[in-house]
């Protein structure tokens, strides 16, 4: 591992944490840290859409940048989105202010799965790449830790079936139960994109991997293990030991070890139950679990909140704090620099 050489304590909370070995004090970072609840990544928002500053290496390390400079969290996560490697494989996808990501030409026949492209993530996801490139020169003057990451199978499926966001996943679900053997097909292209998209993030310079299931929780356990599992299991054990992968995924603690069989170095846990049993099923590192409405709320109450889940780890190696899912774009500023400062502080 040649980065390790040149890295001082505050990169080594985090990589020492996912890889199980007792640390100072407990690493912070928040899930959508470069977002829309800092009045910085409007003001660029303003003067550029979601697409161009996903494409503009510059301004995607500068955004990346943003909460580190203003939060002093324990890692940068790359400014990036989940969506965009559906476009070369075929899809046509936008941003839609108010309504979020939107697909055009949703899967829903055999014929456009079996049309989809897998191109090498070097030539599709360039842009991503080469901020990655760019931040990491950034972040080795301070000694802080960059976070690669992409969707997992099911939720970027999920996505390319319905053509943006959904509660039901009518269109998902209805293609796994009648077309099983195109699910498949499907997942496994996910399988070649993702896995590729991950090691070339870390060859340009992601020290850590984060795999987002994040609607996961939206299958039952069986349908989870039989549609979704074997995919997720294969990019993990495709990504070896080398990087620390973190899996996340929402509304699944009640077969959280079913999660934690797909692989990670990492669990990621949401805010739905207790982290000490969570820990308890998944037997290795856990992050997350505060919820994020917590955040909107008064500071006495907060706190309370953020002691709960760090008592709840207290004696234990292996925590991660973040929240159980991304930051909501009404947050308080203040409340997030106060919380990280509280963590460092009642934890070091
Ligand atoms: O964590 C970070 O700061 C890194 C950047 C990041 C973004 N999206 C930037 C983004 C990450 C890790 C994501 C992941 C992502 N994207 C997920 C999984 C994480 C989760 O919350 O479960 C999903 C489901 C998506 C897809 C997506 N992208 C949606 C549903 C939306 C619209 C709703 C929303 O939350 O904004 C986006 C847009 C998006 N991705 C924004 C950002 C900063 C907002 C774009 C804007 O400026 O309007």
């Amino acid at each position: 591992m040649p980065y390790i050489s040149r890295m001082s304590s505050q990169d080594l909370l985090l990589l020492k944490t996912c890889r199980g070995e007792a640390v100072e004090r407990t690493p912070v970072w928040i899930m959508r840290q470069a977002g829309r609840y800092l009045p910085e990544y409007r003001a660029i928002r303003a003067r550029y859409t979601m697409m161009e500053a996903l494409n503009n290496p510059e301004l995607a390390a500068r955004i990346t940048l943003m909460p580190v400079d203003l939060l002093n969290v324990d890692a940068a996560i790359i400014f990036a989105d989940l969506l965009p490697p559906l476009i070369g494989m075929g899809l046509s996808l936008s941003y839609k202010p108010g309504r979020g990501p939107v697909i055009a030409n949703p899967l829903r026949t055999t014929r456009q799965i079996d049309r989809l492209r897998v191109p090498p993530a070097e030539e599709s996801m360039a842009p991503t790449l080469e901020a990655i490139r760019r931040v990491r020169s950034e972040l080795d003057g301070r000694n802080l830790p960059l976070i690669g990451f992409a969707g997992a199978p099911f939720t970027l499926a999920s996505y390319a079936v319905e053509g943006g966001s959904t509660r039901s996943f009518t269109h998902t679900k209805s293609l796994m139960y009648a077309q099983p053997a195109a699910w498949d097909r499907l997942m496994i292209r996910m399988v070649s994109i993702v896995t590729d998209l991950l090691q070339a993030q870390a060859r340009a310079g992601a020290q850590c991997l984060q795999l987002f299931d994040s609607w996961a929780g939206a299958l039952s356990r069986q349908d989870y293990v039989r549609f979704a599992q074997p995919y997720t299991k294969m990019i993990i054990a495709r990504l070896g030991d080398e990087v620390p992968v973190i899996h996340f995924s929402t509304g699944t603690g009640s077969w959280l070890s079913e999660i934690a069989a797909a692989g990670g170095h990492v669990i990621g846990v949401d805010w739905r139950l207790p982290l000490d049993e969570a820990h308890q099923m998944v037997q290795r590192p856990v992050m997350g679990n505060l919820d994020p409405c917590a955040l909107l709320g008064p500071w006495r109450e907060l706190r309370w909140q953020a002691d709960e889940v760090l008592r709840s780890m207290r004696g234990r190696t292996g925590y991660i704090f973040n929240l159980g899912h991304g930051i909501l774009p009404n947050t308080p500023v203040d409340n997030v620099r106060r919380l990280v400062d509280y963590v460092q502080e009642s934890t070091g």
